[in-house]
This record gives structure tokens, C-alpha cells and sequence, in this order.
């Protein structure tokens, strides 16, 4: 809910004023005949009304009686006892998931920058559209350049990414997507979180292992060399922790694996799970 300023408050008084005196005046003219009285009338009306409106005006602010509440600013409407979500979420999903002959997971990559997480990702989505599965990306990058474009990559700005990532994997996972998620997230307690918000049922969690002096030595967006040079600070792996999964669904070296291989290795272990 929008209120109006002080200064908005005065702006309508001194407008509203203008135009109440130039009609206070004219009939005080027609009323007396005498251009002087009328003048002294709508002259000494103009000083009183424009205070008298500004309070009343203010006054009216801080009556809630009457207001229409529209819901759009940060206010009390806001407040999470105010919030009511929709809990029949599981049927539709159920139903979507029959329509679209699957069932839809949350498919969690996790590794290193430059780990080749991209790249599996892309591969496996072709690779399910091809296999009539319905499936689709999020990845670090695209999501950081849009709706994450405000957060850098302290810990605790990594923790926010993941949060919000975790809660939009959840709305593809309900509309019955099998959805590839590709995020560094490189804390057990940040996976943990990621874990959590998706639902244990639902996330599978794979780690594409490259050792760091693999990653360091593709560089395949030049940022390792960056981070060395200490251009780019709390940079994964160098200046920032990663903590390697300790139970994954799987693990790919690819550093070892080559993608077909990589990809296969999931396509094996997805299949029986996706199925509907
Ligand atoms: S996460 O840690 O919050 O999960 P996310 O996967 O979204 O990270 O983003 C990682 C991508 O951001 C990397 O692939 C890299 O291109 C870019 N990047 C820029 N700065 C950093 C940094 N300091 N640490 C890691 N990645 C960075």
C-alpha cells in the first residue's frame, strides 16, 4: 500500500487551493457585485483552507477505515501469518507427472568451476528430450545473470543462491520436470539446505569430480588464472572452501570419463527412477 508524502500532501492542498479560490471568488462576486470584497474573500480563504486541507488531509492518513488494501508493498499484508500457500500441489504434480508419462526429480550436479557440470547437463537434456522425457536446465550461470544478479559469492550470498534455486527446482519438480540443476554449491551444508527445501524423496544428488589442478589447468572461462592473480576474491577452490559430497548417487570423474560415457552413467542409474 502506497501513502502519499508530506510534500504530495502540500502540492494537492496548494492545487486543490488554486481552484477552490478562483470558484469562492466568482461567487462571492456575483453574490456582492464588488470586484474588492470578492477579491479580500477569496484572498483570506486561500491562507486558511490550504493549512485546514493539509490536516485533514494527514489526519486521513492515519485512519485505516475505508482503505482497499492492494497488497503490493512491504507492510503488515506481507506477514507470514498473512500468507496462506496452496498445499494441493501433490495431486497436480501426480497428474502432470501422468501426462507426461515420467516421474520428475530434482537432478543435482555439484563440483568445482570447470568440473564440466555444464556440459554433462546439456548432454543429459538432450539426451532425456531425445528419450521422450521432459526435462530442462538451470544453471549457474544463466540464473546468476538473472534472477540471482544481486549476489556475489560470500557464503552467505551462496547460501541465498541456493535457496532460491532450490525453491524454483521445486516448482519445475511439481509441474512434473525432470530438472538438471548445475550450481558449485559447495558446501555439505548448503547441499544440505538445497536437500531439504526439494525434499530427500526428490533430490539426487551427483558429484562431477575433477581434481582442482584439472579444473585450473582448463580454465575454460579464464577465471582460475583471475583468481590466482587475486582479481576475483572467495573464488571456489582457491580463496573459498569446496567440500567434496560425502554420499553422492553418483560420481563422475571427468577427468577420466569422457562425456558419452559420463552421461550414460547417469541415463543407467535415472532410468528405472524416471519411469512411469
Ligand atoms: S554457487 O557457489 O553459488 O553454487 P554458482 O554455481 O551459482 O555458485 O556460480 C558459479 C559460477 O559463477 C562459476 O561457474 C563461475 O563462472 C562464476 N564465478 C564468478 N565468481 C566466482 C567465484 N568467486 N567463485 C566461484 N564461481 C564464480
Amino acid at each position: 500500500m502506497k501513502r502519499d508524502l508530506r510534500a504530495r500532501s502540500l502540492a494537492k492542498g496548494l492545487s486543490w487551493r488554486a481552484l477552490g479560490t478562483f470558484d469562492t471568488t466568482l461567487i462571492s462576486y456575483f453574490i456582492t457585485g464588488s470586484p474588492v470584497k470578492a477579491l479580500s474573500i477569496g484572498g483570506i480563504e486561500v491562507f486558511t483552507k490550504v493549512f485546514l486541507f493539509y490536516f485533514h488531509e494527514r489526519l486521513w492518513q492515519r485512519v485505516r477505515w475505508g482503505m482497499h488494501d492492494a497488497g503490493s508493498g512491504i507492510g503488515l499484508e506481507n506477514a507470514p501469518e498473512n500468507i496462506h500457500p496452496n498445499t494441493g500441489q501433490l495431486l497436480q504434480r501426480q497428474v502432470r507427472e501422468a501426462y507426461l508419462h515420467q516421474r520428475s526429480k530434482v537432478i543435482w550436479l555439484t563440483g568445482l568451476s570447470g568440473s564440466g557440470k555444464t556440459t554433462i547437463a546439456q548432454e543429459l537434456e538432450r539426451r532425456l528430450l531425445q528419450e521422450n522425457f521432459f526435462a530442462q536446465v538451470l544453471d549457474g550461470d544463466n540464473i546468476r545473470s538473472s534472477i540471482n544478479s544481486n549476489l556475489g559469492f560470500s557464503l552467505d550470498d551462496r547460501k541465498e543462491n541456493i535457496r532460491r534455486i532450490a525453491e524454483v527446482a521445486k516448482l519445475y519438480l511439481n509441474s512434473g520436470v525432470i530438472t538438471i540443476c548445475t550450481f558449485i554449491s559447495p558446501t555439505k551444508e548448503i547441499r544440505a539446505f538445497a536437500k531439504d527445501i526439494i525434499g530427500a524423496d526428490d533430490f539426487i544428488e551427483i558429484y562431477v569430480n575433477a581434481p582442482l589442478e584439472v579444473c585450473e589447468k582448463r580454465d575454460v572461462k579464464g577465471l582460475y588464472s583471475k583468481a590466482r592473480k587475486g582479481e576475483i576474491k572467495e573464488f571456489t577452490g582457491i580463496s573459498s572452501p569446496f567440500e567434496a559430497p560425502e554420499n553422492p548417487a553418483l560420481e563422475i570423474r571427468t577427468d577420466q570419463e569422457n562425456i558419452d560415457e559420463a552421461v550414460k552413467k547417469i541415463l543407467g542409474f535415472l532410468e528405472p527412477i524416471i519411469k512411469h
